[in-house]
């Protein structure tokens, strides 16, 4: 058993069955997130000696924001089911781990408390169906002190269609877990045109950079085609996700995903990538082939419910270790030596 499987049984065991299951679900039959974690690992990194490797560097920039290695934390609804505090905590552990954090639009924290963390923050978007509430909370983000949006542009029905776990029919509190900045008011006036918008264009990129004043990276993305039309459309970075295999059952995966995105878009805008990277081993194979940073969902979420805000920096920590570890072993003193050609496809 690894580290982050005995972490999630930890976490499932303090969790109410409900929110364990809605953490763990996936889309289908759960292939893209178990083959997501596999292909990574199909990837296999080629060692060099004779290096002078005895100070490292493993800082780097995303954005213009420097963090303490390209490990950053994804954003991810419902985190108060794991604590009450939510983001709050997730927040704690990522300063305390010198990294970012994106937070979903579906959190039960408020921004600004959120913000007094310390930690940067990127604010991730899924357009409401009513623009205004997306606009109202656009401008509430960046005036808390986001630092860039992420639009989640995986937006056709996502997977989970298993009732007992969606979020909204959790017996305690799901509307407020996911409201916590809009008003009252603004609650009733907008009904369920909170909900998601199935709508978007490539215009949505540039609205949302337009009210907020803030980069917008696009997340989700799968093909080098949509890279290119997100990149046209004003992205100013692409996160390669698969959503940790929870939008489609049998989709690629991001590892088998990210080559062509890079071939496309690299020299452009800022790649990174998400879904299923679990150990900062893997994170160097993904940076080697040309990945900004990679952000971890599922492990931050086991460590959040377990350990809370010393539980997400513990899981950051680890995978900052092993990332500094694999590059000293391969012979890299530094993030921006790492070249695609340290790595092999199996
Ligand atoms: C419980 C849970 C909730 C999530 N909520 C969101 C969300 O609100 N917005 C979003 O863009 N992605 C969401 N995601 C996807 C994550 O941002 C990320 O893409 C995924 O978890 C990465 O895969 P991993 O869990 O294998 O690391 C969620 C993932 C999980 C596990």
């Amino acid at each position: 058993m690894t580290w982050i499987e005995d972490l999630a049984d930890r976490a499932d065991a303090v969790l109410p069955d409900y929110v364990a299951a809605y953490y763990r679900s996936n889309a289908g039959d759960g292939s893209c997130d178990r083959e997501g974690i596999a292909d990574w690992n199909a990837f296999r990194l080629r060692p060099s000696v004779l290096h002078d490797a005895s100070a490292q560097d493993m800082t780097t920039e995303v954005l213009g924001t420097q963090v303490a290695a390209p490990v950053l934390v994804a954003p991810m609804a419902q985190q108060v089911g794991a604590r009450p505090e939510g983001e709050v905590l997730t927040a704690q552990g990522a300063a305390k781990a010198g990294t970012l954090l994106g937070v979903s639009t579906n959190t039960g924290a408020r921004f600004d408390d959120i913000a007094a963390q310390g930690a940067p923050w990127w604010y991730q978007v899924y357009v409401a169906r009513n623009r205004e509430a997306t606009r109202l909370l656009v401008e509430r983000a960046a005036s808390a002190g986001a630092r860039a949006l992420i639009l989640t542009v995986d937006t056709t029905p996502i997977g989970r269609e298993i009732p007992a776990v969606d979020p909204r029919n959790w017996p305690a509190g799901p509307r407020k877990n996911r409201t916590a900045n809009l008003t009252a008011a603004e609650l009733e006036r907008f009904g369920s045109d909170t909900d998601m918008a199935l709508d978007l264009t490539p215009d949505t990129i540039g609205w949302l950079a337009e009210v907020s004043g803030l980069p917008v990276l696009c997340k989700g993305v799968l093909t080098a085609r949509d890279a290119r039309r997100c990149v046209d459309g004003g992205a100013e970075g692409i996160i390669v996700s698969t959503h940790g295999g929870r939008r489609l059952g049998n989709s690629v995966t991001s590892a088998y995903a990210l080559p062509e995105i890079l071939a496309e878009v690299g020299s452009e805008v800022e790649v990174h990538v998400d879904s299923g990277i679990r150990g900062g081993a893997q994170a160097a194979v993904a940076v080697a082939l040309g990945a900004r940073a990679v952000h971890v969902g599922r492990p931050v979420m086991w460590g959040l419910a377990a350990d809370g805000a010393e539980g997400v920096a513990d899981v950051l920590a680890r995978y900052q270790a092993e990332f500094a570890t694999t590059l000293r072993q391969m012979g890299i003193g530094s993030v921006r030596d790492l070249r695609p050609s340290d790595v092999v496809v199996r």
